[in-house]
Formats: structure tokens, C-alpha cells, sequence
């Protein structure tokens, strides 16, 4: 059964539970407002599971804005199911984001997103960083200014250990992911999202892998801007010459 923890005021975290022997999680995140929202729908075959999760925050047929950070399975692959449970909903994604994938893939018509849109859901806002490459081209990551939430969807993931939310320093844990898993092609990129994500000046990270951050977000930032956790890795092998 999946997890449901507020993480913010009427920010709520879904989380499907991964097996005993496994420390890593998928989340994605309602925000219950006058417009309510996903960020991130989570896969398509935990649909029936976290739909039912999301019941208990909203009535799923009431979403409004269905936000795509960026076209990965554990990012939308649930999008159209919550679609047609949704008349009113509206994808929501960067320009290119809209242009290549939801433009074809959603069931209704998709809203594109920049740095200067915002959407206004009641007591809540979104605006909209985008970072391409980080970790794929169409890139964005939402945030509310205000209650100082950036939904960050594969930046700052790590591992669970079975709290929703943690004040406590996992870089290392974080860093030792980034260098198996070789999700961010460019140290260029990645710095660029950095600096925009520290600009805004987020107070909680909500991680869609690994536990919410409550405390030293500086840390976090500074551990990724320290370590070599971008280009090919051992798990990643992108680069390596085809075999004849
Ligand atoms: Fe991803
Ligand atoms: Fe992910």
C-alpha cells in the first residue's frame, strides 16, 4: 500500500513502498489548494495503488494542473489513467517538454511552462526552473514560493531509510548513488540547475526518490557542486565503443 505524509502545509507525499531489502523510493506529491495538483503521477502500473493513496488527500476526478517534470515512467508513466479520471486536469510541462513528448503522448491537450509563468492554485503558486539536461533535454522543476518547496524530482536523490521526511546530512549516500547511476551528462548543466534551484532558496527538498529534505539544503547543494557525479559511469556506460 502506498504512503501518504504531508510534507509541507497541504503539500502531501505519495510513496510506493519498495521491498523489505530494498532503501529506494519513488514519490510523487499532491498539493491540496483550490487547484489541486499533481507533481509527477508516478508509474503506470502503480496507478490502482496510488490512486487510491491520492483518495485520501483529493478526489482524484478533481485535479486541475498535472505536472511533468520531465517524460519517464516514474514522472508521468500515469498520466493518461489520471487523465480520463480528470475532465478539468491540464498537463503541465517546459516548452519542450510540450513540444516532444506531451503534445503526443497526453490525451488532452498540455500547457507549456518557462521561468516566467506561474500557476495560481489557491493558497499555493507554482513557478518553474528549467534545467535542461538534469537529467534529460526537456528538463523543469517546480517550486512554491510559498511555503519554500522545490519539487526536485532526480536531483538530491537518495536512499529512505524509511522516513518520509529527514533533517539529517545523506550526501554521502547521495553522492555514492549519482556515481552508479550516471544520470547527469553534463557538469555544466547541473551547475546551471544548481545555482537556479540555491536562487530560489528552497526550505525543504521534495526528492521523488529517497526521503524529503528538511534541513542542510546548503550541504546538499554543495556536495553536488564538490563531487564528480556527472559523465559516464560504471552502471551507465554510455561511451563505450560498440563491439564489432
Ligand atoms: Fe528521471
Ligand atoms: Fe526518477
Amino acid at each position: 500500500m502506498a504512503a501518504v505524509d504531508e510534507i509541507a502545509p497541504d503539500i502531501f507525499r505519495i510513496t510506493v513502498m519498495t521491498e523489505p531489502d530494498q532503501d529506494f523510493t519513488t514519490s510523487f506529491f499532491v498539493i491540496r489548494d483550490e487547484a489541486p495538483t499533481l507533481v509527477e503521477t508516478g508509474f503506470r502500473l502503480s496507478f490502482d495503488e496510488t490512486r487510491q493513496a491520492l483518495s485520501r488527500v483529493v478526489d482524484p476526478s478533481t485535479l486541475r494542473y498535472l505536472v511533468v517534470p520531465h517524460f519517464e515512467g516514474d514522472e508521468c508513466g500515469a498520466l493518461n489513467r489520471y487523465l480520463d479520471q480528470a475532465p478539468h486536469a491540464v498537463p503541465v510541462a517546459s516548452p519542450i517538454g510540450v513540444a516532444v513528448n506531451l503534445g503526443d503522448f497526453a490525451l488532452r491537450d498540455p500547457l507549456p511552462v518557462d521561468a516566467s509563468s506561474e500557476l495560481d492554485l489557491g493558497t499555493h503558486r507554482l513557478r518553474f526552473l528549467i534545467t535542461p539536461y538534469v537529467h534529460t533535454w526537456e528538463s523543469m522543476l517546480p517550486y512554491d514560493p510559498t511555503t519554500g518547496t522545490i519539487f526536485c524530482s532526480d536531483v538530491f536523490i537518495g536512499p529512505e531509510e524509511g522516513r518520509a521526511m529527514t533533517d539529517a546530512d545523506q550526501t554521502e549516500a547521495m553522492i555514492e548513488t549519482y556515481k552508479t547511476v550516471g544520470i547527469f551528462p553534463s557538469r555544466a548543466h547541473l551547475d546551471s540547475a544548481l545555482d537556479k534551484i540555491e536562487a530560489v532558496h528552497p526550505r525543504t527538498l521534495a526528492c521523488h526518490h529517497g526521503s524529503v529534505k528538511t534541513a542542510k539544503i546548503g550541504t546538499y547543494l554543495q556536495a553536488l557542486r564538490e563531487h564528480d557525479v556527472t559523465g559516464v559511469t560504471e552502471w551507465n556506460p554510455m561511451l563505450e565503443p560498440p563491439s564489432r
